[in-house]
């Protein structure tokens, strides 16, 4: 079977389609034949190295697949043979056959495609723990949603709207009409003005309840800046940093060096609260995550779940996947498909 390797650090040039042998089912698992697997930018910052989470190179990435049954370990029914899910893959994701534990599947929404079936996982999870679990967004509240136009912006823009929130985001201005049309309340342009001084004006300067911010480095102080009295701060990446070879991990100091410290003293007299998430350090909460990935099931079954895929590409053409989405064109989810 083929798989896409990172076989060092660097340009899309690091990337190979190369062939591997079949994985064997393990005790309680099953082997998933792949028809899609979710790009995400921890993908683009493992390729440049950035991302201490990534196994060691060479490495197969991949945090998410949908796709069907092809065989199952011992103790695992054999009924499960030929379904079609989706699952959260710890790696090795990006590859045509994964081996993943039986209890981490979820059977694909009939509704959805195998790609929008494999946008949802990573967006979904990472936005409903941010906004409705940690983030505690409530009915008639504010929410800044940056980049609101990738892959977890425009699911943050479809649990916002959910819970019956006022949504701010920020995207580049090409992406504008588009989020408009998915209800994205008030999209503003952060690449070619301050965005905080025009958030303060469209908010009578009181700021918002909620930030979620994926960009990290001296951003999270700003966006501290942005909340209201009883607002909170959701940190969730360092998008900042990126950059290839000796730049991006130039870059990844100076954002470690210009985080904000949060002073209880500060949080207490402000009213106001702080918070991080990590996708990808919640394996041995597996309960939590899927709780939340019912939810958001059930969400699709309601209509109010909607992956949208921007592009899909085949494997062979992982480099050019890689590049629209650091090129910034990407509107929501980028998939690849053997
Ligand atoms: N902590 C977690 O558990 C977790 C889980 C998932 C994702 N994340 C983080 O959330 C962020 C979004 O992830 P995603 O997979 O949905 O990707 P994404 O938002 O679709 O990523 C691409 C988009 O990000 C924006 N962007 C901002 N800074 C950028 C930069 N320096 N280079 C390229 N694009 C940049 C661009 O949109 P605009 O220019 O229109 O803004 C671009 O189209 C990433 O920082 C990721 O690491 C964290």
């Amino acid at each position: 079977m083929r798989q896409i390797v990172n076989t060092a650090s660097g340009g899309v040039e690091v990337l190979r389609v190369q062939e591997a042998p079949e994985p064997h089912p393990g005790k309680g698992e099953v082997v998933i034949e792949v028809k899609a697997a979710g790009l995400n930018f921890a993908d683009i910052l493992a390729r440049q190295g950035l991302y201490p989470d990534g196994p060691k190179k060479p490495c197969v990435m991949g945090y998410e697949v949908a796709g069907s049954i092809a065989a199952v370990g011992a103790g695992v029914d054999k009924q499960f043979l030929g379904r079609s899910v989706v699952a959260m893959t710890r790696f090795l994701g990006q590859s045509e056959s994964v081996a993943v534990a039986a209890n981490q599947l979820f059977d694909k929404p009939e509704q959805l495609t195998f790609e929008e079936a494999a946008a949802v996982p990573v967006n979904y999870l990472t936005a409903y723990a941010l906004l409705a679990v940690m983030g505690s967004l409530h009915a008639g509240e504010s929410v800044l949603i940056h980049n609101a136009g990738g892959g977890v912006g425009l699911a943050a823009i479809d649990v916002a709207k959910k819970l019956g929130a006022i949504t701010y985001g920020t995207a580049s201005p090409g992406k504008h009409e588009f989020l408009r049309a998915r209800g994205l309340d008030h999209p503003i342009d952060y690449r070619n003005q301050d965005w905080l001084p025009v958030l303060m004006q469209l908010t009578g300067n009181r700021g918002v309840d909620l930030v979620i911010d994926p960009i990290g480095g001296s951003h999270w102080k700003k966006s501290y800046a942005a909340l209201r009295h009883t607002g909170r701060l959701g940190m969730f990446g360092v998008s900042t940093a990126s950059a290839n070879g000796l730049k991006g991990k130039l870059k990844m100091v100076k954002a470690a060096a210009q985080m904000p410290w949060f002073h209880p003293l500060g949080l207490l007299n402000k009213n106001r609260g702080v918070f991080g998430l990590n996708l990808g350090h919640m394996w041995h909460e597996p309960e939590k995550v899927a709780s939340w990935m019912s939810a958001i099931l059930e969400g699709v079954e309601a209509g109010w779940v909607r992956p949208h895929v921007d592009k899909v590409f085949s494997f062979d053409q992982v480099g050019d996947a890689h590049t629209y989405l650091e090129s910034r064109k990407n509107i929501g989810k980028v998939i690849l498909v053997p």
